[in-house]
């Protein structure tokens, strides 16, 4: 009696596991169709949608179906779907970092910028909005991003810091860093990440103001030996490695090691067996005297006078994929790119060491040169 049951219940519960499993396939197949329907579409971008009514519906239930789905931001934008901003607001929300996000964000902005106020109000949404408008690097972002500096109940530091660094990504929003911190009204608890992120900006001239009103953490200002006499010593690898991970000397925040870190510059876990330690000494205090291959910084300047600085991670015929500093991808069109220019200097900064000893960046260096195998 009892084996009856039990096998009763296992027949239901495999076939309840083989349903499930059924519509997941359902699912994905559903998906795909959407996808290659959408690859249809693509080349009614200019039809009159208001003409053609059977069109417009079939639009609206493939809409339906892309929803939660990168592609939604293209075919809303592309067909001006209105009734799906809702839609496309809740995808940034989900997915702040996605590269369809800088389009959704930049459609919304423009189209229904009260959706953009409401959830900045929001503190479940605010973070990854901020991380997404922070992204854009677009001077239009300022105004929403400023007022996350002032800390008022609701507002994580974390969302503050996020809202500070995408200030930074503009010169207009740097501007506005230092001129807060000027008249006295940057909170004490921002400062110090305002000092030290506003001495690595790329316009000299904010620099400049920003060391008069903040300066920056104290440098070590002891000349280093030459790196001839640095090679010769050996130091403490694991006192190195807590140095890579300080968040001053910021080496983590761009690359990983063996999976840990951001992956933005190269992945450092088997730097020990392509670098020498001489060649070490020189990618840390002179970043520009070589840089790596598919590393060079560009700086497109859009149509619109924004401008996007970073890695180009991938091109196809009418899209630039930009790989900014914190490891986002963003995609941008061709269209909209006036510019585009290779720069000479690294993306890596100078002068990151400047807070090091002698005997500290020693430690570095022999803790990087330690790295030889990856760990998986
Ligand atoms: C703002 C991002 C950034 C920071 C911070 C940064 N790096 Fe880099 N680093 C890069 C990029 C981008 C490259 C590749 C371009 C180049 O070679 O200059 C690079 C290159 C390197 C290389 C050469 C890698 C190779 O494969 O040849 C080493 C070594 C290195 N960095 C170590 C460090 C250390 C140590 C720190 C901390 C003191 C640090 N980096 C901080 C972005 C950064």
């Amino acid at each position: 009696m009892i084996q009856r049951s039990w096998r009763k219940t296992g027949a239901l519960l495999l076939s309840t596991l083989l349903l499930t499993g059924g519509v997941r396939a359902a699912e994905d197949e559903a998906l795909a169709k959407a996808r290659s329907a959408l690859e249809a579409v693509r080349r009614l971008k200019d039809v009159d949608l208001q003409a053609k009514p059977a069109l417009k519906a079939a639009i609206d239930r493939l809409a339906v179906q892309l929803q939660g789905q990168p592609e939604l931001v293209e075919l809303t934008r592309d067909f001006h779907l209105t009734n799906q901003f809702p839609a496309v607001f809740r995808f940034v929300i989900d997915h702040p970092t996605d590269p369809a996000t800088g389009d959704g964000l930049r459609l919304l902005l423009a189209e229904q910028p009260a959706l953009i106020t409401a959830g900045l109000g929001d503190t479940n949404q605010a973070p990854s909005l901020l991380t997404g408008l922070g992204n854009l690097a677009q001077r239009d972002t300022v105004p929403l991003l400023l007022p996350w500096l002032t800390d008022s109940p609701g507002r994580s530091l974390a969302a503050r810091r996020t809202a500070l660094r995408g200030l930074l990504k503009t010169p207009e929003g740097a501007t506005a860093l230092v001129e807060s911190a000027a008249a006295g009204s940057l909170p004490a608890d921002l400062r110090p990440l305002a000092a030290t992120e506003l001495q690595a900006v790329r316009w000299p001239k904010i620099k400049a103001d920003a060391a008069k009103v903040l300066p920056p953490p104290p440098r070590n200002d002891k000349a280093l030996p030459p790196i001839g006499e640095l090679v010769r010593r050996s130091g403490d690898v694991a006192n190195g490695a807590r140095i890579f991970r300080r968040p001053e000397v910021a080496c983590s925040t761009c690359h990983q090691i063996n999976g840990e870190g951001i992956d933005f510059g190269p992945k450092l876990s088997e730097i020990g067996a392509k670098l020498g330690k001489d060649a070490l000494y020189d990618a840390i205090l002179e970043p520009s005297s070589g840089i790596s291959f598919g590393y060079e910084a560009w700086m497109f300047t859009l149509k619109n006078g924004d401008d996007a600085f970073g890695l180009l991670a991938s091109e196809t015929e009418d899209e630039l994929l930009v790989k900014t500093q914190g490891g986002t991808l963003t995609k941008y069109r061709k269209a909209d790119v006036a510019k585009r220019e290779k720069q000479p200097q690294s993306i890596m900064p100078e002068g990151l060491t400047a807070t090091l000893t002698a005997t500290e960046l020693v430690d570095l260096v022999e803790y990087l040169a330690s790295l030889k195998k990856a760990t998986p």
